[in-house]
C-alpha cells in the first residue's frame, strides 16, 4: 500500500506556517506537494469519480485512503463513521444560480477522547485466563497504543479533500478578491481540520487562492461553534438503557471466549468502539471489528443515534438552543443584515457580511443542536425508543454527523414566472420566449440545505420536490432561533 503513505504525507506533522510562508525551501515543498496532488488527481480518475454535465466544474470526490473494511460496515459506526456522501450531489434546477454557500463542518476523524476508557476495557478482556476463540488470539501480543483527542491523518485527509471539493463545486463564487471566510472552534482537532481544509482548497486552485482561518473562537467562552449549556442533559441515561438491551448476549459470548475476563456493559461499547477508532488511526482493519457481527454494529450505531438525540437533539429540552447562535449568524449572512442574537454570538469577533462562501468548523454535538434548532430531521412526534430500534428511522448519526460531516446552506437566485414557478427550461430558449411575451419573469431568492450532499426536504418552509424554499419563508421558519430560544438559553445557566 505504498500510495497510502504518499497520500498521508502532506497532512502529518507539518506546522501551518509552512503552508503560508514563501521561503525558498518552501518552493521545494510546493513541488513535492504538486506531485502528490497530481497523484491524488490521478487517483480521482481511477476511483470512480465522474464529470458533471452542468455548467459547473469537476465534482469528483475521493473518499480514501481505504481502510480495508467494506463501506457498508464503516457506515454502521454512528458518529465515528468516516465521511460518506448520503447522495450524489445535484445542482439546483436550471435557471437557479448559487449566490452564497454556508458550510458548517465537523472536524475529521480523531483519536479517542481523553475520558474514553477504551484501554481499560481492552485490558479487562486481556486479563482472561485463556482465549478459547481464535479471533481473540491477537490479544496475546496486543499493545494499546492509540493517542488522545487529536485529529488523525485520515481525518486531515478527509478535511483536505473537502476543501478541494468545495472549490471545484463552487469555483464561480470565489476569486483572488473574494476569499472564503473561515472560522473554527478553538479545539486543536477542529482548528487542524479547518487549516487542512484551506490547504486542500488552495491546492485545488493551484495555489492561486489561499484562504486562511480568520477566527478561532475559544471553547471556554460563549461560542456559536461549540455546544455549551451547563444544565443540559447528555443522554447518558438513555444510552445506558439501550446498552442494557443489546449488550447481554455479547457479554455472554465474550465471557465464554475469554474465561476469567469480567466484562461489563460499558466494556461492550468500548470494545466495539475500538473497531472504528483503531481502523481510522491505523488505516487498516482493526482486529476488534471481527469480534462483533453486522447486526451488533447496527445496535452500536443506534447507541450513537440515541446519544445525539438525547444530548443536543430534540430529546433534550435544552439541546436545540445550543444551536441557536449559529442559526442567527446564518440568517445574518443569508440576508446581509447584522446578527441579532442574545445567546452565544460574540459581537466583538470579526463577522463580515456580503461574502459568498463561509466555512465554519465545529463538533458533531453542535451540528445536531443546529439541525434541531432549524427543524431538520424533526422526529419530535416519533422519538427514539431506548428499548427498540426502529429500522426505518431517519435519525441516523452516521448520516447526520459522521467525521468531517457537513451541512451546506446554499442561497440561490432563481428565475421564476408570475406564479413563482421555477423556469426550468434551458436558459436560451427561455430568453427567446420572453422576448415576445411578458410572462412575469423575475429573479427571486431561495435557499436549500444539504447534509452530506443530500438535499433536505425543508417541509417546514414549504419546499417542494427540489427541496427549495424562498429565502423569506426560510427565515420566517427559523422563529425559535429568532426568539433566542424562548428562554431556553437562560435555563442553561439558572
Ligand atoms: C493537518 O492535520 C494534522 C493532524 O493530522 C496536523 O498535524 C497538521 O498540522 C495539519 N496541517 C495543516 C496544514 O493544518
Ligand atoms: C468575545 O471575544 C473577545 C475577543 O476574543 C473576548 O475578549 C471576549 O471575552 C469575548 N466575550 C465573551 C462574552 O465571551
Ligand atoms: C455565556 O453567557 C451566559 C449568559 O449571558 C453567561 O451566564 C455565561 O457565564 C457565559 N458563559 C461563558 C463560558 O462565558
Ligand atoms: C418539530 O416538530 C414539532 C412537532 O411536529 C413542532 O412542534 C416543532 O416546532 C418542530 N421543531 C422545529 C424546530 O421546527
Amino acid at each position: 500500500m505504498w500510495f497510502k503513505r504518499e497520500l498521508s504525507l502532506p497532512f502529518t506533522n507539518r506546522p501551518l506556517a509552512e503552508h503560508n510562508t514563501l521561503s525558498s525551501n518552501h518552493s521545494k515543498l510546493r513541488h513535492k506537494y504538486f506531485l502528490q496532488i497530481s497523484l491524488i488527481l490521478a487517483l480521482l480518475f481511477l476511483t470512480g469519480t465522474y464529470y458533471s454535465r452542468s455548467k459547473y466544474e469537476f465534482t469528483g470526490i475521493l473518499t480514501s485512503p481505504p481502510l480495508g473494511i467494506p463501506e457498508r460496515v464503516q457506515r454502521q459506526w454512528g458518529q465515528y463513521s468516516p465521511w460518506f456522501p448520503n447522495k450524489e450531489y445535484e445542482y439546483p434546477p436550471e435557471g437557479c444560480e448559487i449566490t452564497q454557500v454556508n458550510i458548517l463542518q465537523r472536524h475529521g476523524a480523531r483519536f479517542p477522547n481523553a475520558d474514553d476508557k477504551y484501554v481499560k476495557s481492552v485490558q479487562r478482556l486481556m486479563r482472561a485466563n485463556k482465549f478459547v476463540d481464535s479471533k481473540l488470539d491477537f490479544l496475546r501480543e496486543y499493545q494499546y497504543d492509540l493517542e488522545e483527542e487529536e485529529l488523525l491523518p485520515f481525518g486531515a485527509s478527509q478535511s483536505f479533500e473537502a476543501g478541494g471539493a468545495v472549490f471545484r463545486r463552487y469555483a464561480h463564487l470565489i476569486s483572488e478578491k473574494i476569499l472564503p471566510f473561515v472560522r473554527a472552534s478553538g479545539k486543536n482537532r477542529v482548528i487542524h481540520s479547518a487549516t487542512n481544509w484551506t490547504v486542500g482548497f488552495a491546492s485545488a486552485t493551484h495555489q492561486r487562492i489561499n484562504p486562511t482561518v480568520t477566527v478561532i473562537i475559544p471553547e471556554d467562552q460563549n461560542n456559536t461553534l461549540h455546544n455549551i449549556c451547563p444544565n443540559a442533559g447528555d443522554g447518558s441515561k438513555e444510552k445506558e438503557a439501550w446498552l442494557k438491551v443489546f449488550s447481554p448476549p455479547i457479554i455472554k459470548r465474550l465471557q465464554k471466549a475469554a474465561p476469567g475476563a469480567s466484562i461489563a456493559e460499558e466494556d461492550v461499547f468500548n470494545l466495539m468502539a475500538m473497531c472504528p477508532f483503531e481502523s481510522l488511526a491505523k488505516q487498516r482493519a482493526s482486529e476488534f471489528c471481527s469480534l462483533f457481527t453486522d447486526d451488533e454494529f447496527k445496535e452500536f450505531e443506534y447507541h450513537g443515534d440515541i446519544e445525539k438525540y438525547y444530548k443536543t437533539g430534540y430529546g433534550e429540552s435544552l439541546g436545540p438552543v445550543q444551536g441557536v447562535g449559529y442559526v442567527n449568524e446564518l440568517i445574518a449572512r443569508l440576508t446581509g443584515r447584522p446578527v441579532e442574537d442574545h445567546t452565544q454570538h460574540n459581537d466583538s469577533l470579526p463577522f463580515p457580511l456580503g461574502r459568498t462562501l463561509y466555512a465554519d468548523f465545529t463538533h458533531e454535538n453542535l451540528m445536531v443542536a443546529v439541525y434541531s434548532a432549524m427543524g431538520l430531521y424533526n422526529i419530535t412526534d416519533d422519538p427514539l425508543s431506548t428499548k427498540k430500534m426502529d429500522k426505518d428511522r431517519i435519525w441516523v448519526a452516521s448520516r447526520m454527523v459522521p467525521f468531517s460531516s457537513r451541512m451546506v446552506v446554499e442561497r440561490l437566485a432563481c428565475q421564476v414566472d408570475r406564479a413563482s414557478r421555477f423556469i426550468i427550461r434551458p436558459e436560451r430558449t427561455d430568453v427567446e420566449r420572453s422576448e415576445d411575451s411578458d410572462d412575469g419573469r423575475q429573479m427571486k431568492e431561495y435557499v436549500r440545505v444539504l447534509v452530506n450532499d443530500a438535499v433536505q426536504p425543508l417541509k417546514f418552509c414549504g419546499a417542494g420536490k427540489h427541496g427549495i424554499c424562498t429565502l423569506d419563508a426560510f427565515i420566517e421558519s427559523q422563529a425559535y432561533a429568532q426568539r433566542n430560544g424562548d428562554g431556553d438559553f437562560e435555563k442553561c445557566y439558572n
